[in-house]
């Protein structure tokens, strides 16, 4: 027979479990974060995604008291890992490091996309604006980017252009120059540009349009080329890179960008934790720096509220949908 003393310590213990089932939700948000918070990185490790995630995320944990963990989730041009990101428990504790287009270029491109960027996330914040740059390989033969696009039309069916999948940023930007110029080189994908840097380094593809995130130590270290940056201003990370612009492609302008999304009816309480645990990491002077650094520009505090990514998100769709062309899926 059980004992009373055992019984009331077994009572005790279901009492106790009981009241935290039922610690009331609001209750619960303003105590969040109580454990580790996962951040999907749609792309692989190295790449201008994870860099950003790491960098921002690093400073996001000291703010909140919790670890953040970034799993790479890669494939589909990054929509394997936005939608499991999607579909995670709307708890704060899955959150996902999206970009231009894992949440924007990815809707015109995949018509049965498993996940609406606008109304499966609530957006978080933006953590980063991504200059676009053209890049080729150490030894491509062009000097400068008139050089670059008359080698390009002249060779295009013998070129391979890398990229991170069908939705990535590099993908769109890639298509976004071929139907500029007229031309469809070969597409290399890769699973970020991570690796796809790795393979321009070695030389095993001939060019890349990408973030300019991970390619400023690359064209600092001399391992491979730069033809121009694709913004109306220099980016002080390279001063010495002309603009599209000035150097003879002004119709090129890009600019892709990283930000934060948690699953649709996430509480607003965890959002507005989030977001400003954000926006504190974007004020800090390490922080600033590393971005800065690699060339990302920071947004400014009127751009960082989840209504501000909310409305750039649904601009940027429209802006994609009228220049990307669905691939079957
Ligand atoms: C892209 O092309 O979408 C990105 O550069 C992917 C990445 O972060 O690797």
């Amino acid at each position: 027979m059980i004992s009373f003393k055992r019984l009331l310590a077994t009572c005790g213990l279901s009492v106790l479990a009981a009241t935290a089932a039922f610690v009331p939700a609001k209750a619960q948000d303003a105590n969040y974060p109580t454990r580790n918070i996962t951040v999907i990185v749609p792309f692989a490790a190295g790449g201008p995604t994870d860099v950003i995630a790491r960098i921002v995320t690093g400073h996001m944990q000291q703010t909140l008291g919790q670890t953040f963990i970034i799993e790479n989730v890669v494939g589909a041009g990054g929509t394997t890992g936005a939608a499991r990101g999607a579909r995670a428990d709307a708890d704060g504790y899955t959150l996902t490091m999206g970009h231009m287009g894992t949440h924007a270029a990815s809707v015109p491109l995949y018509p049965k996309l498993s996940y609406n960027p606008a109304t499966d996330f609530v957006p978080i914040g933006m953590a980063a604006g991504t200059p676009i740059v053209i890049l080729g390989k150490k030894d491509f033969p062009p000097k400068d980017l008139k050089e670059f696009v008359a080698y390009l039309k002249a060779n295009s069916d013998k070129l391979n252009s890398a990229h991170a999948g069908v939705g990535s940023v590099s993908y769109s930007a890639n298509e976004l120059l071929n139907s500029q110029l007229g031309i469809k080189p070969v597409g290399v994908p890769f699973n970020g540009t991570g690796p796809a840097m790795n393979a321009l380094v070695g030389g095993q593809v001939d060019y890349m349009v990408d973030q300019i995130v991970n390619a400023v130590p690359q064209i600092n270290a001399g391992t491979i080329k730069v033809y121009a940056v694709a913004t109306p201003e220099r980016n002080p990370s390279l001063p010495n890179v002309p603009t599209t612009a000035e150097a003879g492609l002004p119709e090129y302008q890009v600019q892709a960008w990283n930000a934060l999304f948690a699953p649709k009816g996430t509480p607003p309480a965890v959002v507005a934790k989030l977001n400003a645990a954000l926006s504190k990491a974007l004020d800090d002077e390490g922080v600033r720096k590393r971005l800065l650094e690699l060339g990302s520009v920071i947004p400014k505090p009127a751009e960082r509220t989840p209504e501000a990514l909310g409305t750039l998100v649904k601009n940027e769709v429209e802006r994609w949908t009228k220049v990307l062309k669905p691939v079957s899926n």
